[in-house]
Order: C-alpha cells, then sequence, then structure tokens
C-alpha cells in the first residue's frame, strides 16, 4: 500500500520531542471528516481519499506521542456509515487491517495501547482479528492509548450500558438509590478512560454525528475547513495551542 511512510525515525526523535506540557490536553477525540470530498476535488474516487486519510493517521499519531497526548481516539466507522455504497464499506473496513499490518511493530515499539471502541460484533472477520490481534499485542504498553471507533454510534452505546445496567440492578449487583454518573460511565465502552479534553472536527461540518454523547459533555470542541486528507501536524498542534487558551470551567465560576 502507498501510505507506507517511516513513522519514526531516530533523528525525528531528537530533533522533535519535547516534553509534555502541563496544559496539553490528555484525551483528545477526532472526527476524521472531508476524506469522500478531498478526492471528489481530486476526480478520484471516494476510496482514494480514504486511503490519503489513513497517512493523515499515522502522522497525527506520531505528532500525539510526541507531544505526549494521553490518549487519542478516532471516529473510524459510525453506526451509520452502514448507509454507504458496499465497495466503499469494504474499503473502509478493510483499512484497518492494512494499516496495522504495515504500522503494529512501530506502534509495538512506540509503547501505544491499541483499544477499541463500538460493536465489534458486525465487523468483517478481517477486521475484527486485526484489531484484537493489535489489542493483544499492545495489552500491556503504557504509552499512547490509540481507541478507534469502529462500528461506534453514541446512542447505542448508552442504550445498551442502560440495558446492562437495569440487569445488574435487577439482579442485586447494582443499587439504584446510589447509581451514580461515574458508575454509569463504567458501563459504556469507554470504561475507565477519561472524558476528552478536546474534540477536533475536520471536514467543515459542525456536528457530533453521533460521537461520545455523553463524554463530551464538559470538552472543548475545535472545528476546522480543513478536510482529513490534508489535515496536518501543523494544524494539529495548533488545535492544542488554541485548547491551553480556553478557559474550561465545568460549569462553576473562575476564582
Ligand atoms: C469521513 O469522511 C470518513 C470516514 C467515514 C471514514 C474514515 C476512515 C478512515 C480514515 C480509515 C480508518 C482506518 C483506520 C486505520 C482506523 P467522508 O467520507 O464522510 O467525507 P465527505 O464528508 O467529504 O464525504
Amino acid at each position: 500500500m502507498s501510505m507506507k511512510v517511516p513513522f519514526f525515525n531516530n533523528t525525528q526523535l531528537e530533533e522533535s520531542f519535547h516534553y509534555r506540557e502541563d496544559d496539553t490536553p490528555d484525551h483528545v477525540a477526532i472526527i476524521m471528516d472531508g476524506n469522500g470530498r478531498w478526492a471528489e476535488k481530486r476526480d478520484m474516487p471516494r476510496a482514494a481519499g480514504h486511503k490519503e486519510g489513513v497517512s493523515t493517521i499515522v502522522k497525527i499519531v506520531k505528532t500525539a506521542i510526541k507531544s505526549k497526548v494521553k490518549v487519542l481516539t478516532i471516529y473510524a466507522f459510525s453506526t451509520e456509515n452502514w448507509k454507504r455504497p458496499k465497495h466503499e464499506i469494504d474499503f473502509i473496513l478493510k483499512l484497518p487491517k492494512e494499516f496495522l499490518s504495515i504500522y503494529l511493530p512501530e506502534l509495538i515499539s512506540q509503547n501505544v495501547r491499541i483499544e477499541a471502541i463500538g460493536d465489534m460484533n458486525n465487523l468483517p472477520f478481517y477486521t475484527r482479528e486485526a484489531i484484537q490481534h493489535a489489542i493483544n499485542r499492545t495489552r500491556d504498553n503504557d504509552g499512547l492509548q490509540l481507541n478507534f471507533a469502529l462500528n461506534y454510534g453514541s446512542r447505542h452505546e448508552i442504550l445498551n450500558a442502560t440495558k446492562e445496567l437495569i440487569r445488574d440492578i435487577n439482579n442485586g449487583k447494582v443499587s439504584l438509590d446510589e447509581l451514580d454518573e461515574q458508575q454509569f460511565s463504567g458501563y459504556l465502552y469507554t470504561a475507565g478512560v477519561k472524558d476528552p479534553d478536546l474534540l477536533i472536527r475536520t471536514g467543515g461540518e459542525k456536528r457530533l454525528s453521533n460521537f461520545l454523547l455523553w463524554q463530551l459533555a464538559y470538552t472543548e470542541f475545535w472545528f476546522t475547513d480543513v478536510l482529513w486528507p490534508d489535515f496536518s501536524e501543523k494544524e494539529f498542534l495548533h488545535a492544542l495551542e488554541k485548547y491551553r487558551e480556553r478557559e474550561r470551567r465545568y460549569g462553576g465560576i473562575l476564582k
């Protein structure tokens, strides 16, 4: 696949490595939008935009590692994306396997831990197998946590969490009176993961598209018109900078 570019080399590491700034967001979530338009503008098939989008993932993962972001969650395939033509769905769902077949060794050496959120059951076997293998191989790493949101839909997630919770209330595992937000969060795919500090959406649209509705309650949003395949390290660092300028009050007031 032509997306093969070196992930890191030693010179790059020495030249650009910098230590985490205190106000770097711990968790960045990204809605990678604009692949199709990027391709259409070039009279190319939409698949070419998705392929180029994978090269952007490589760049942004690398930059997130350098910036010492702790968790990066990327929206790769939503529960609504099944409405697309079959050939486009098939193409997108083959990309995780292609990406991991090239980059997993480098991700392992960079101490990245791979996780997935979403309903893995309805994904093709080759997608599930590649993701599960990557999860198993990186389980003990404690660097960047890279979450792939695959067949993810937030309403589905919340509904499932509620059903499971009701089962646990009925069988006495959970007390309805003592149930709190933290306990509820434990029933979501993101159990144990800090809520995103920053959400980036590329491609110009200003909506959440059923992404992390519960988890984004107090997240700072950064929208850009740049299409995902054109999104660069510079743009990502700019979004982190803009985040640092924000005042997070969580509904309170500044002292
Ligand atoms: C949105 O752009 C993008 C997607 C629905 C797919 C994103 C998937 C990838 C970049 C590949 C995932 C791969 C890995 C390795 C996890 P769009 O097609 O909606 O763009 P448009 O709004 O311009 O039509």
